[in-house]
């Protein structure tokens, strides 16, 4: 997902920084957006004089201190609370007194994200779907604290990366995930039940919904840990049992089947 974003965000017209753990992941994502650059080029999506030019203006780093100067900084760190409060903390640390804090979380409250720094008001969430550089939506998340000048200008930013933003409370899911969440979850509990193949599920839904990807394979992409996370996330905040995690999804993050990220889910890669 950062990745996918720093390749927005520099195609928008934007310097950016793409920090990262270790110098090998920080290279690995910027490689990961050259070679998307490669295919555009290739299909003449893009020019190569175009490409180079918007490769100017990203710089990958495993320093934190590097994001110094920077006016927005959007965090997209593991579906972990305490992780993410972690980073939260670090960045308020270094970034600059006026930076926007931004977390791209896909549940968790932004308020606890928000209090856990010293400018609560200049922190909101600004949700990307996956794959960020295609998807068209950004919710934008909005606290009880933050400031309507952070709204603004989280929303500007997202229409400057010619995507739809919508406004939307600060609620475990906001609208999507609260919406597709329980619909993925309720396709595992199905294959369970032996309802029918996942093949064929997948095959269902496309068909007869006309939705781009089934259950399963949109499962892959998103990654088993991260539905895992975000179920149990909902779960926490309604406590309405058709959030609760369907049993073979517990299993199969146990047993390291991810999804596409490391090449076994519920298909392989
Ligand atoms: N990463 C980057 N780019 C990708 C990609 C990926 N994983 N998959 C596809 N693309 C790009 C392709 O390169 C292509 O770009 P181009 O038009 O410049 O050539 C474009 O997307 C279309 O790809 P394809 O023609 O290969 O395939 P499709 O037309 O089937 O589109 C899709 C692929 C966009 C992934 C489409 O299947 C889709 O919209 N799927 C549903 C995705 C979805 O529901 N996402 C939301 C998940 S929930 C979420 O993210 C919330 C979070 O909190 C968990």
């Amino acid at each position: 997902m950062g990745s996918g974003i720093a390749e927005t965000v520099i195609e928008s017209g934007f310097q950016a920084t793409l920090l990262s753990r270790t110098s090998e992941t920080a290279h690995a994502m910027g490689e990961a957006i050259k070679s998307s650059f490669e295919r555009k080029t290739a299909k003449e999506r893009k020019t190569v004089i175009r490409a180079e030019e918007e490769l100017s203006r990203l710089n990958v780093t495993n320093q934190i201190t590097d994001l110094a100067d920077c006016d927005l900084v959007i965090e997209t760190v593991v579906e972990d609370l305490e992780v993410k409060l972690r980073v939260i903390k670090n960045l308020d640390a270094v970034c600059k007194a006026d930076a926007i804090i931004a977390t791209n979380t896909s549940t968790f409250p932004i308020i606890d994200l928000a209090m856990a720094t010293q400018r609560p008001d200049k922190v909101c969430g600004i949700h990307f779907f996956n794959p960020a550089q295609v998807m068209k939506l950004i919710e934008i998340v909005k606290t009880l604290v933050v400031s309507e000048e952070t709204i603004q200008t989280a929303t500007s930013f997202a229409l400057s990366c010619n995507k739809e933003p919508v406004i939307v409370k600060d609620q475990a899911g906001f609208i999507v995930n609260a919406l597709l969440f329980p619909y993925l979850n309720n396709a595992v509990k199905l294959l369970e039940q032996g309802v029918a193949a996942k093949e064929d599920i997948d095959t269902a839904m496309k068909g007869g919904c006309g939705f781009p990807m089934g259950p399963f394979a949109l499962l892959d992409l998103v990654g088993l840990d991260t539905a895992l996370s975000i179920l149990n996330s909902l779960y926490d905040e309604f406590k309405d049992p058709n959030f609760a995690p369907a049993m073979l999804l517990k299993r199969m993050v146990t047993a390291g089947m991810l999804g596409r990220k490391n090449g076994f889910g519920f298909y392989s890669y």
